[in-house]
């Protein structure tokens, strides 16, 4: 078993700003991860969010250059977590950049209702601009170790009777037909410390945050979560859904939680009624240090 020494997680983008906040918020999420292995020091970004501009004017006011990005993880297909991608790239400007992901990630990926609309990669960050500009995709529906003791979840296992994607997503099959689309392409990205536990980075937990943590737990055998991060797609959750899953949640050894951008209010309280101080909405610039 590989663990990490030490890991700084900077969220770069969500959907809220503090009372006096300099960053600026928007739709989506991304995360900067400094991990630290023995002498080695790797810089990652998982997700992008929806904005470059508002992306890169945070970077800056954090002082992060995008020249240190290492590698980009792609939560799932959503724009408020791909859109701009290439100008991230084209920011970082680096050759063979790589980029992880699952293989459907660049799907058609829809709603109906209010409208016809796609939400998923947008023609701007199509796999040919990624790999013009810079990025090697590296496709899989496997776990992918990006560093030892830093991996991705891979296509997570569906195991919770009440936990859904959240959002009436429908795709196109290969028989053409127009089928549910139920979010194969959502991972999530796990660091584990040896004498802390695993630190779960989520993008919208379209798998479901309860079936996320436990397909973590048994990939690295281990119990113990130190944190977790991320969005949880409660939003338009039922208030069973809410309760079970917050149930589920207190059944697990879970140290802290930090959820935002698509939890929703009514899943933030519920969360902190339970959690209480181990439980902050997730906030633009907020910043995590985990050291053994
Ligand atoms: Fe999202
Ligand atoms: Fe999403």
């Amino acid at each position: 078993m590989e663990y990490l020494d030490k890991i700084i997680i900077t969220v770069i983008a969500e959907d809220s700003v503090l009372y006096e906040s300099p960053y600026w918020g928007q739709h989506g999420i991304s995360f900067y991860l400094e991990a630290f292995k023995d002498k080695i020091k790797s810089n990652i970004l998982v997700d992008v969010a929806q904005n470059s501009q508002a992306l890169l004017y945070n970077m800056k006011l954090l002082s992060i250059d995008p020249c240190s990005i290492d590698a980009i993880v792609l939560t799932h297909c959503h724009y408020d977590h791909t859109q701009g991608v290439v100008e991230i790239l084209r920011a970082i400007g680096k050759k063979d950049l790589p980029i992880i992901a699952h293989p459907d990630i660049f799907r058609l990926n829809f709603i109906t209702s209010p409208y016809l609309r796609h939400v998923g990669i947008m023609s701007g960050d199509s796999k040919k601009m990624i790999e013009e500009n810079g990025g090697t995709l590296y496709l899989t529906d496997e776990s992918f170790t990006i560093m030892p003791g830093l991996i991705t979840t891979g296509e997570v296992f569906r195991q919770t009777n009440f936990e859904e994607v959240g959002i009436p997503l429908k795709t196109i099959s290969n028989e053409n037909k127009i089928v549910e689309d139920i979010m194969k392409d959502d991972i999530s990205v796990v660091a584990s410390l040896k004498d802390q536990g695993m630190i779960v980075i989520t993008g919208c937990s379209h798998a479901g945050i309860v079936n996320i943590l436990k397909h973590s737990s048994k990939l690295l055998g281990l119990k113990k979560f130190r944190a977790i991060l991320g969005g949880f797609h409660l939003i338009e959750a039922s208030r069973d859904r809410i309760d079970k899953t917050v149930e589920a949640l207190s059944l697990l050894d879970i140290d802290f939680i930090s959820a935002g951008h698509c939890t929703g209010f009514e899943a933030q309280v519920a969360l902190y009624e339970k959690f209480k101080n181990k439980f902050l909405p997730l906030h633009t610039g907020l910043k995590f240090i985990y050291e053994n």
